[in-house]
């Protein structure tokens, strides 16, 4: 298979481009990335002189150079978006652009090229808050943050055009990631290296906000399983299966890095912030997909990448990342 990988050099998206030129001898894969601040070559830079993989530095929103890239592929993979539910509320235009116009430019493409495929990455947080039980993946889409609402929106889009158009899209719907490369912004690769620093671990409101982890590389499995033989027009939720509320996760942190639980400072909240995700995976597991990794070996597995990766971790959380902080947690 050739793939086009939008948003390839981020986390999940460098994650999958690994997983899948690993897996599969004969796939070559061509990453289109925007490199915001998100996105990192050194993500990728393990694939240096790999003949299969390709990399040009653009933006989904254009539309030019997406033609260009996506002529010849046999399907387009799309990880590209703001993906930080703290920055959709200080600032959610990029979140709109990438998020809307982004996903409307990559349908056009298909559409056009006769692509056979556009696998769109979508989470959990489209469905809101759940208060009791889990969402399947026709319950409500009840966006509640800027994040979630530009991610609803693209995936309505993306359905309209299978409705209208048959186009053959697939969106997979998956909670919380974890895992090496994450973005240090996002709450275990902030606490992680937080704690490694021994600086205070800001937990929101009173700790108790659920999150059901999933370990990247099982999640990498699901998208390459949903990519390989889901089914036109669906949608499918991938759920790591362990949800547990933040205060036990930053515990968990605090005792593999070896450091007090008087590092955690609990903070005013988040605006809005969701209560719990939960998705019923009832449809993945059916396409023969299970996580493979258990919650507290991948988690002790990411805090040791964090240990031996400083050098990738330590120019991320200075320059632009000091300023975006204090805004962040100065006022908390
Ligand atoms: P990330 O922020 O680490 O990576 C996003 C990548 O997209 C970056 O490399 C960035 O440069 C690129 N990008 C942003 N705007 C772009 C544009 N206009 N054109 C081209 N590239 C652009 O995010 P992530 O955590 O890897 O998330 C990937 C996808 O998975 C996102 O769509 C996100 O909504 C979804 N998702 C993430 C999680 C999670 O826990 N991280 C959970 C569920 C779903
Ligand atoms: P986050 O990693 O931002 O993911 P999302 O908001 O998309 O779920 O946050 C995960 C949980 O951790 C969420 O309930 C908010 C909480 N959190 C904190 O308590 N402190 C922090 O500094 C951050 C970034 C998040």
């Amino acid at each position: 298979m050739k793939l086009l990988v939008t948003g390839g050099a981020g986390f999940i998206g460098s994650n999958f481009v690994r997983h899948v030129l690993s897996k599969y001898p004969d796939d070559s894969i061509l990453t289109l990335d925007k490199l915001t601040y998100a996105g990192n070559p050194a993500n990728l830079a393990g694939l240096a002189g790999e003949a299969r993989h390709t990399f040009v530095k653009g933006d989904i929103c254009d539309a030019a150079l997406v033609r260009e890239v996506a002529r010849g592929v046999d399907a387009v993979v799309n990880f590209a978006a703001e993906s930080h539910v703290d920055r959709s509320i200080l600032d959610p235009d990029a979140f709109l652009r990438t998020g809307v116009h982004g996903v409307y430019t990559l349908l056009e493409a298909v559409r056009a090229l006769e692509i056979a495929r556009l696998l769109h990455i979508s989470t959990d947080e489209v469905y809101g808050s759940i208060a009791e039980g889990s969402a399947a993946e026709d319950a409500p889409l009840a966006p509640t943050s800027p994040y979630s609402a530009a991610k609803a929106a693209g995936d309505l889009l993306a359905l309209a055009y299978v409705h209208t158009h048959k186009t053959p899209v697939v969106i997979t719907r998956s909670s919380n990631n974890f895992g090496p490369y994450q973005y240090p912004e996002k709450v275990i690769p902030l606490f992680v290296t937080n704690a490694l620093d021994g600086e205070p671990l800001p937990l929101y409101g009173d700790g108790r906000n659920v999150r059901d982890w999933l370990y990247v590389l099982d999640n990498c499995e699901a998208i390459d399983l949903v990519l390989r033989q889901g089914r036109d027009g669906e949608v499918y939720n991938i759920g790591g299966g362990h949800e547990v509320e933040n205060v036990a996760v930053t515990r968990d942190i605090l005792r593999l890095t070896g450091k007090p639980e008087t590092l955690i400072r609990p903070v005013k909240d988040r605006p809005g912030h969701d209560r719990r995700y939960s998705v019923d995976t009832t449809k993945i597991r059916a396409l023969g997909w299970t996580p493979r990794h258990r919650f507290t070996d991948a988690l002790a597995a990411t805090v040791d990448w964090y240990k031996r990766n400083e050098a990738w971790w330590r120019p991320l959380k200075s320059g632009q990342f000091q300023a975006y902080y204090r805004q962040q947690y100065a006022h908390r």
